[in-house]
């Protein structure tokens, strides 16, 4: 019989149960979600058992934070970045082609997966400290959504150990599901993030055979701002490193542009300096970016967290980027 813990008290307990391979019920803001580890095909196969659920019908994975999606997914487009930037944490999932790792039960023998970064703490404190979930809904097969844990009780109380209980659901319907791997970009099934919302983003975006387009404001459009080089973001100064290492190997010529306070971890690699401060970053960004494309094929900058004239900065160098992250 299943426990019904407060989410906030079994967080352990909940990683424990994901490492060994059992199901977990977690909240999410939308509805309840019945996880296992994303990249282990038994944990999986005890998803489609415990709900009823017919094995052609796929799940989507959860993830605690960006550096995730390129375990799940490959050939990650700029688009999901933007999006990211703006819906995730929340209520949307986004369908990509996915990696190795996913196994095939997850995708219902499909090659893409659905991707989601759920809105709430408990939830990704799990993800963060164990595997991505695999997780659908957490109500029998054909069953309503549950949107309190008193619902999973009812529902799957016999087949799961633990149901992380955190009141009442936010959203109270599914997440939206959104394929970016056909060419027009096309809302599977509709929830709390708009095709009009997607459409700000995108451009442009497809529900129901009706395609949605928005006349975007020429600040908007991640054009602007664009160095002649290809450009990331580093969310961290590892992230950095490694990704420096790797266009490097493979014969490009990368730069970290970051400031000096990094200087130990970037070593005897290209960089070009932004001083110390979050001020001196303001000030020398758009000169570094200019430097950077005249001499270099791959700039990968620093991520300014913070509060002040940070934000402001990023907003210019998440469009010189393209919204792409590493
Ligand atoms: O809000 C939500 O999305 C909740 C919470 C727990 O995250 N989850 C959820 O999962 O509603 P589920 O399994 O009940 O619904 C997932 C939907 C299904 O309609 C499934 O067919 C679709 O997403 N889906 C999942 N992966 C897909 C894929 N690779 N391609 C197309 N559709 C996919
Ligand atoms: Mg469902």
């Amino acid at each position: 019989m299943a426990q019904v813990v407060p989410a906030k008290e079994c967080i352990d307990k909940a990683v424990e149960l994901i490492k060994a391979g059992e199901l977990v019920v977690f909240p999410t803001e939308t509805v309840y979600g019945l996880g296992a580890n994303a990249f282990d095909a038994s944990a999986v196969a005890k998803i489609f058992e415990a709900k009823g659920r017919p094995q052609d019908n796929p799940l989507i994975v959860h993830i605690a934070d960006l550096s995730q999606v390129r375990d799940v997914a490959r050939e990650i487009p700029s688009t999901f970045y933007a999006l990211a930037e703006r819906f995730m944490p929340g209520p949307l999932t986004v369908i990509l082609f996915k990696s190795d790792k996913i196994p095939s039960i997850v995708t219902a023998g499909g090659d893409t997966v659905g991707i989601r970064m759920p809105d709430n703490i408990y939830a990704r404190e799990v993800i963060a400290g164990s595997f991505p979930l695999a997780a659908p809904s957490a109500n029998k097969s054909k069953h309503i959504s549950p949107t309190l844990a008193e619902h999973v009780r009812e529902d799957l109380g016999d087949s799961v150990r633990l149901i992380m209980d955190d009141g009442p659901c936010r959203v109270g319907i599914e997440s939206t599901v959104l394929d970016l791997t056909t060419d027009m970009p096309t809302i599977l099934r509709p929830g709390a993030v708009t095709a009009n919302m997607l459409a700000e983003v995108l451009g442009e975006v497809s529900e129901q055979g009706k395609i949605i387009r928005v006349a975007k404001s020429p600040g908007m459009k991640y054009a602007h701002y664009c160095p002649n080089a290809e450009t990331v973001t580093a969310q961290s100064i590892d992230s950095a490193v490694r990704a420096y290492d790797e266009a490097a190997s493979a014969g490009r010529r990368p730069v970290i542009v970051a400031r000096d306070i990094y200087r130990d971890k970037i070593g005897d690699r290209d960089q070009i300096s932004l001083g110390i401060t979050a001020d001196d970053y303001a000030r020398r960004i758009y000169a570094a970016l200019h430097t950077a494309e005249k001499s270099f094929d791959y700039i990968i900058v620093e991520e300014l967290a913070g509060a002040d004239i940070a934000p402001s900065v990023m907003n210019r160098v998440f469009k010189a980027a393209g919204g792409k992250r590493v």
